[in-house]
């Protein structure tokens, strides 16, 4: 007999029309303004899944392999302390360090529920199934949404923990953090958990290191989101006429990548109807990545009505996971 697929449910807010807009939107908004900028969203189609999924695997890039040491030896008291039933997880992408705190919730006789929610469908799709093979009898909901967004749409059913990890909190604007972290707080219930991954303030040649690997793996991925534009919106920017920086700004506490247009061009962006010039040596900024002090997120997480009931860190103090409450 085959062996039949697990079947997950989708839920997707993002449909064609609304992602075109948005990006429309976000893409006229940075390429008009002075210095140019791209939100980080549009990176992660799936080609850019794939090249951050590499990005983990790099010596270089320490974040996953550091949140993975904690869920390992911290996974069991995650899932007491919070007793949730369904885990939903903001920005999933591959679910795989997801698998440990889905095992222990299972273990702890708990676990009901998971719903992984990302922007990019194909990637949260395969995870979705992935995960459903792995847990059978759980119902495996994948939202295709956009956690700045969508929140109040999330499923609210269950004793929840919202997981938020990888360090993507980081790549948030900072006013856009506080709204973030204050919209979540508004649709959690009772008894519902925060699960957050961040990483902490270090040495500026290993945050430098990890953001402009030697075998350039970040570098195509930061030129990716020239190649979304270019598919999306019909536009003919040059990718390999830009150079990857990543440089970190000790004043804010944060890496910030930039694409850097190597010679004096034109790029027209046929679905907007728009003409943008880059002057040689521009850059524009692509992502920032905030790093963190633990004081800091403290107070970040009490200003949006958050109480911490666990914090842990690896062993070398690079990467931190907390739980809090509402
Ligand atoms: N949580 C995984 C993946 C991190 S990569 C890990 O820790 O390894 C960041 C993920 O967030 C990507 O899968 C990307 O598609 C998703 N993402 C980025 N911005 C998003 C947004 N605004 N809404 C939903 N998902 C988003
Ligand atoms: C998804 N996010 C946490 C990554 C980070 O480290 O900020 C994205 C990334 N950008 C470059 N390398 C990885």
């Amino acid at each position: 007999m085959p062996v039949s697929q697990p079947t997950v449910q989708v839920i997707n807010h993002l449909d064609h029309d609304y992602l075109r807009q948005a990006l429309e939107h976000d893409v006229t908004t940075g390429l008009t303004s002075s210095p140019k900028w791209l939100p980080p969203k549009w990176f992660y189609d799936a080609t850019g899944s794939e090249l951050f999924s590499r990005i983990t695997r790099l010596p270089e890039y320490y974040p996953t392999r550091r949140e993975l040491a904690i869920l390992r030896t911290r996974a069991a008291d995650l899932a007491a302390v919070s007793g949730a039933d369904t885990l939903v997880e903001l920005g999933s992408g591959t679910s795989e360090k997801t698998e440990l705190l889905l095992a222990a919730l299972a273990s702890a006789g708990t676990l009901r529920g998971y719903t992984p929610v990302d922007v990019d469908a194909v990637t949260l799709e395969a995870a979705a199934r992935r995960v459903a093979g792995r847990f059978p009898g759980v119902d495996v909901r994948a939202v295709c949404a956009d956690f700045e967004r969508h929140l109040a749409l999330l499923p609210r059913d269950g004793r929840r923990m919202v997981a938020f990890l990888g360090g993507t909190i980081g790549n948030l604007e900072p006013v856009a953090r506080a709204v973030f972290l204050k919209e979540l707080r508004a649709t959690l219930r009772p008894g519902d958990t925060f699960l957050l991954g961040a990483d902490l303030v270090k040495d500026v040649g290993r945050l430098e290191a990890a953001y402009d690997d030697s075998a350039g793996v970040t570098a195509e991925f930061n030129r990716n989101v020239l190649r979304v534009i270019n598919r999306e919106l019909e536009a003919d920017f040059v990718p390999e006429a830009f150079e990857h920086v990543a440089l970190y700004d000790e004043r804010h506490d944060w890496i910030e990548m930039r694409l850097r247009a190597t010679r004096a061009m034109r790029v027209w962006l046929g679905g907007l109807g728009l003409g943008v010039n880059f002057a040689e040596g521009e850059e524009m900024r692509t992502e920032i990545s905030a790093k963190f002090r633990p004081e800091g997120l403290r107070e970040e997480l009490a200003t949006a009505g958050f109480r911490l009931r666990r914090r842990y860190t690896d062993p070398a103090g690079d990467f931190t996971l907390v739980l809090a409450e509402a």
